[in-house]
């Protein structure tokens, strides 16, 4: 177990207040109404292509997290990307496209999830009443960078702008001299695009989450004890839950797992260990985070604040208002997540009839042998 100290935890709390918005990322920054597209990189070296751009917590998480605001009739052009691209909509009404020319349409509103298949144009609008709010997850520390639509490439070029082969933006208007067709990315071809994976309607409504899809069950080995019982509600692949029953409606490998927590009025996760890094993304304020086996440490995480919790550091999770409060759990790796709960915890739990089964989920302790072979802990 590795200790945190205040000062360390702080660091890693990202306030929504800190979020630093950049409206000149991207090649389509200057085209009409783009320039309002609002572009923030709070957690991981991020996808931007400007040097402008702020990121809150640039440590590599194996994924990278960021958000995107605009006011209602915005879009964010249409564009591809070589790892998974994860919309969760916090606030408003979004409808999202994607296909070469973004003919396909699919609306998410506040709480729905949607994964964007790599190698495909999509982009999205907001069809809702004020600026909206959508957290993004990408997977991998080095995302490979961006490729717009070659429309919005050559229009690029008539405001002066370029990507360079190594992602960065050339401002010809800002002095940068004009590159050659060798130094910057180039539109795709009519047959490039033509040969784009295609996905149909149907296919992509099995890669959104909507907030009353949400499969909540209780999903720890503490869920016996007194005022425990958290449920988690898995989107995106193998997360934290011990819930053998829980199956993610997402399963291709993105890097990462999403999860939704939900936490009654004073309900917690006891302390518990994790061998991989974890961020939290409040939902509703009120969740406190308290830090090593004695929880000396703690922060009081507000409405859509952001927490990257370090690998192998003691965590408990817990409601401190008398609704019930959300929150998105995600964390690093493909595989099924292993948390390890303090030995306490375990007895406490065995107690109450419930033991971990080899594969790691809550199962009748009395069904659980004693079986040590290949054991190497
Ligand atoms: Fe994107």
């Amino acid at each position: 177990m590795t200790r945190i100290s205040q000062t360390d935890t702080d660091s890693r709390h990202v306030h929504r207040s800190d979020y630093q918005s950049c409206s000149v990322a991207f090649i389509d920054c200057k085209k009409p109404g783009s320039h309002l597209k609002q572009n923030y990189s709070i957690i991981g070296p991020g996808v931007t292509t400007s040097s402008e751009q702020v990121i809150n917590l640039p440590e590599p998480h194996g994924f990278n997290v960021g958000a995107a605001a605009m006011p209602t009739g915005i879009t964010n052009n249409l564009h591809i990307h070589y790892t998974a691209e994860v919309f969760m909509v916090y606030d408003g009404e979004y409808t999202f496209r994607w296909g070469p020319n973004g003919e396909n349409e699919v609306t998410g509103r506040a709480g729905d999830i949607l994964s964007i298949p790599t190698w495909i144009f999509r982009g999205f609008t907001n069809i809702g009443e004020g600026e909206g709010w959508i957290f993004t997850c990408l997977g991998g520390d080095n995302t490979g960078g961006v490729i717009f639509h070659p429309d919005i490439i050559r229009e690029g070029a008539d405001y002066g702008l370029y990507i360079s082969k190594d992602n960065v933006l050339i401002d010809t208007t800002k002095g940068d001299p004009t590159p050659t067709e060798d130094e910057c990315i180039l539109p795709m071809t009519d047959e490039e695009v033509a040969e784009l994976r295609v996905y149909s309607p149907e296919e992509m409504i099995q890669r959104v989450v909507k907030a009353n899809e949400r499969d909540y069950r209780p999903a720890f080995l503490d869920r016996a004890l007194e005022g425990c019982g958290a449920q988690i509600s898995p989107v995106i692949g193998y997360g934290i839950s011990q819930n053998r029953d829980h199956t993610a409606k997402i399963r291709n490998p993105h890097g990462f797992s999403m999860e939704w927590l939900k936490l009654m009025p004073g309900q917690k996760i006891s302390p518990f260990t994790l061998d991989d890094k974890m961020v939290v993304i409040a939902r509703e304020g009120g969740i406190r985070i308290s830090m090593n086996e004695e929880c000396d440490v703690s922060t009081d995480l507000g409405a859509w604040d952001t927490f990257s919790i370090p690998t192998d550091v003691v965590r408990q999770i817990e409601n401190t208002t008398d609704e019930p409060v959300e929150a998105l759990i995600i964390v690093s790796g493909d595989h099924q997540k292993h948390p390890k709960f303090l030995d306490q915890i375990v007895k406490r739990a065995y107690a109450e009839g419930l033991g971990l089964d080899a594969q790691g989920y809550v199962a009748k302790a009395h069904l659980i042998q004693k079986y040590g072979k290949g054991d190497t802990k």
